[in-house]
């Protein structure tokens, strides 16, 4: 990736050694210490544990402000891109860099229908996990089993057609996803139909049964189009950091995707949405806000305001804001009475007016609202990660694309002893 490197420089000075380090300007001015040299040049490194401040690659693919709120995918703002009303093509605009033309999309939606089905050999290993196995797990297993039943998609040299691997991933694991919900309620399973779209597969795949016939309704299409949207990508969170690390091993890109699946299971990462939900339902049965926010509040508890909070967000989520609107609009639209809307607008009320929380800078995120919608519209809460994974799978797919595009050398920090000095046995 060609990165102009500006004249400015920062001068390092140790003891008597004084070196200097390029400063990198990013495209919305933001700043970069360029280190590349600095071991070779003085024998020192730097530690950051976490990467609180430190930014492990150039990309191209997502912007976000964590002050001013601002979130955009290829320089296009989420909230230009939820009005599209389309996941498939957002998804085909991440990968690609590109909205696509209708050409495009006709080849895309094509791909996505003849990738949509599972190879009949696999529906087979979904009979062998406990009923109660929590989905994540499942997905993530047979994720990794693609890579055995198309053995021969060369993803590394990317001269697979990228625009098929991708179709196959977010097709296959859609449909890997309605499958092991159905496997969870001993129901048959649905396949896809090749006369519906993504989301509207993906709902019928989830709720169609041969006694119980599901119409797919077009604003639960629409709303589940927004939250994949919304989920699509953000840039360098833990799980996209684990597909660029295990993918600069040169790891197939199932088996890459696989490890991204889990670490997005992580109650502090893509599991909060289902904590979220089981947090409201505590609060709701216990009746005391204040009690649950003192209890986030104090260092002795390990309870935390699930849906709060955010590493690189120091505002109001984005993301948070539009789902909280279209929660309420689908809730009027459909005439839902959920009381535990009600309950997540007090508890954001009063954390969003309590000091700890102010000075923290401590706002709802994605998280927080997207439970009460998954709730609505019938998923069930072992599944809400799953959501999470199935919309992040773009993301995922066109940060892999970027670093194996860059040629990245195999990811491998240093760190810094401080164990035992040399000893004798
Ligand atoms: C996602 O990175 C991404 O982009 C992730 C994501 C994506 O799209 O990929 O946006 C998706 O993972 C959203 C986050 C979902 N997780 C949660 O909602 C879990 C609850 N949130 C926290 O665990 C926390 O806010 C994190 C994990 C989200 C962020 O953790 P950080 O950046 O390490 O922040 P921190 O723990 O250093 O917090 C700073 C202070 C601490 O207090 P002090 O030590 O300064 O006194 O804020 C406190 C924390 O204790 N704090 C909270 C809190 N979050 C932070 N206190 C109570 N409740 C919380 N939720």
């Amino acid at each position: 990736m060609n990165v102009e490197r500006k004249t400015e420089e920062a001068i390092l000075k140790i003891g008597d050694c004084e070196i200097k380090l390029p400063i990198i300007t990013g495209t919305e001015g933001e700043k970069a210490i360029d280190i590349a040299n600095l071991r070779k040049a003085t024998g020192y490194v730097t530690i950051d544990p976490s990467f609180m401040n430190t930014a492990a690659c150039y990309s191209q693919i997502t912007y976000i402000d964590g002050e001013r709120g601002v979130l955009r995918y290829r320089g296009i703002p989420i909230e230009d891109l939820v009005k599209l009303g389309s996941f498939t093509k957002v998804a085909y605009l991440l990968v690609n860099g590109h909205l696509p033309t209708p050409e495009q999309s006709r080849k895309f939606s094509h791909l996505l229908n003849i990738n949509s089905l599972l190879h009949e050999d696999m529906r087979h290993f979904f009979d062998q996990f406990p009923r109660g196995a929590h989905p994540m797990h499942i997905l993530s297993t047979m994720i990794n089993a693609l890579a055995a039943f198309y053995p021969n998609v060369d993803l590394m040299s990317l001269s697979e057609d990228i625009d098929a691997s991708t179709a196959r991933l977010i097709s296959i694991v859609r449909t890997m996803a309605a499958v092991a919900y159905k496997k969870s309620i001993g129901e048959p399973i649905v396949y896809p139909r090749c006369d519906l779209k993504y989301c509207g597969n993906f709902l019928n795949m989830m709720f169609d049964s041969p006694v119980r016939p599901y119409t797919v309704r077009p604003e639960i299409e629409r709303i589940l189009n927004v939250l994949f949207i919304l989920h699509a990508d953000h840039e360098q969170n833990c799980s996209t950091t684990a597909v660029r690390t295990i993918g600069s091993a040169q790891v197939n890109l199932y088996a890459t995707i696989s490890a991204g699946m889990s670490a997005l299971s992580g109650p502090l990462h893509g599991g909060a949405n289902q904590e979220v939900i089981t947090m409201l339902q505590q609060i709701a049965n216990d009746g005391n806000i204040s009690k649950f926010l003192q209890r986030a509040k104090d260092k002795n508890d390990p309870f935390r305001l699930m849906g709060f909070g955010h590493r690189v967000y120091k505002t109001y989520d984005p993301r948070a804001r539009i789902i909280k609107h279209e929660c309420e609009e689908l809730f009027t639209q459909l005439n839902i009475e959920d009381p535990l809307l009600q309950v997540a607008r007090e508890v954001e009320q009063a954390a969003l007016t309590d000091e700890y929380f102010i000075e923290r800078n401590l706002y709802p995120n994605i998280d927080f609202y997207s439970g009460l919608v998954y709730h609505a519209i019938g998923i069930p809460e072992n599944m809400f990660t799953v959501m999470f994974a199935l919309a992040r799978l773009p993301g995922w797919i066109a940060h892999w694309k970027e670093m194996i595009g860059t040629h990245t050398r195999i990811v491998r920090p240093r760190q810094l002893y401080i164990g035992n000095a040399k000893s004798e046995l």
